[in-house]
């Protein structure tokens, strides 16, 4: 189990070896954000639990409410627990993620079985504040715990043929009921092109709130790509695979002219049984205009140059 203790202030210069300070610095820039109260320390372990000690400020911010806590933990979609908003919460109560082990595969030097703990504690956990915007048109802004994606992938030394990154959810219909209907075809799977998976705003997240992620929200860890529609932050991640090619995805395979392999959050290019114009923060009476890649436009457009995002929708 993954445990986040409370953290102390200390100046980012001092704690952060200086390549890494310099390319948060860089990557701050670049986000047209200034950090917040910056907070490190090195994670450590006891009584067996592993505990992230504290974390980074927020490399991201956004002038714009955070979610209440309590709807963020309340109301899911994690189909693995069921199909309805509250099953998540509800019936994710005793699943357990003690031991958790992520099997890392294909075009990579360091494959292998990877412990959680083993696999996150070289890295510093950051804050990152970011909105989610589901596929059904809700949203929320959410305060995520976690690492950069590509900090990790790059630690198992992928090869020049790893063009994709594949992601698979635990498949255990005792653990997780809602996996005894074939709503999907389980385990839930998602992936990305190499350079989304790189790119700095794509992390693995281990918690939310300053705290532990909950189970209904994907513990003990789940990818958080902010500019993609919620079903590509695929929870409670046991496989990681660089592919040559472009790996099957959950909801594609369910209904590909519905969902493609690049869900972009992309308010000109509607979902064919609603419109993706606008959508409901969570909390809020009145709907609110969708941004263009959610609002991260200026950060990664360049990764879809010369690619019409009606028809790689
Ligand atoms: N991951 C798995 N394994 N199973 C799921 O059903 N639902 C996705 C995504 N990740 C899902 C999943 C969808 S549709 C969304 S919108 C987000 O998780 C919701 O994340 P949240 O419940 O933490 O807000």
């Amino acid at each position: 189990m993954i445990i986040i203790k409370k953290s102390w202030e200390i100046a980012e210069s001092e704690v952060t070896p200086e390549p890494l300070y310099l390319r948060r610095r860089e990557f701050m820039k670049a986000a047209g954000t200034i950090g917040g109260a910056l907070m490190l320390s090195p994670w450590s372990s006891a009584q067996g639990a592993l505990e992230i000690g504290a974390y980074q400020g927020n490399a991201v911010t956004l002038d714009e409410e955070i979610t209440e806590e309590d709807a963020a933990n309340s109301y899911n979609n994690f189909y693995e627990f069921g199909t309805g908003k509250e099953d998540p919460m509800q019936k994710s109560k005793r699943f357990t993620t003690d031991d958790w082990t992520i099997v890392v595969s294909g075009e990579c030097e360091k494959h292998g079985s990877y412990g959680l703990e083993d696999m996150v504690k070289p890295f510093t956990v950051e804050e990152r504040i970011y909105r989610l915007r589901c596929v059904e048109a809700w949203s929320m802004v959410v305060p995520w715990l976690g690492i950069p994606l590509g900090s990790i992938l790059q630690s198992f030394q992928p090869t020049s043929k790893a063009k994709y990154v594949a992601f698979k959810t635990l498949h255990d219909p005792v653990r997780m009921p809602g996996q005894q209907r074939s709503v999907l075809d389980w385990p839930y799977r998602e992936g990305l092109t190499i350079a989304e998976a790189m790119h700095p705003l794509t992390i693995l997240s281990v918690g939310m709130y300053g705290k532990t992620m909950p189970n209904q929200n994907g513990a003990p860890i789940r990818l958080v790509v902010p500019w993609k529609y919620g079903f590509k932050s695929i929870k409670s991640i046991v496989g990681i695979e660089f592919t040559e090619t472009q790996p099957q995805t959950s909801w594609n395979m369910a209904a590909s002219r519905e969902y493609g392999f690049y869900s972009n959050v992309n308010p000109t290019v509607d979902h064919p049984r609603w419109s993706q114009k606008r959508e409901r923060r969570i909390g809020d009476i009145f709907k609110r205009d969708t941004l263009m890649l959610n609002g991260y436009a200026d950060e990664v457009a360049s990764l879809y140059d010369g690619l019409d995002l009606a028809v790689n929708f």
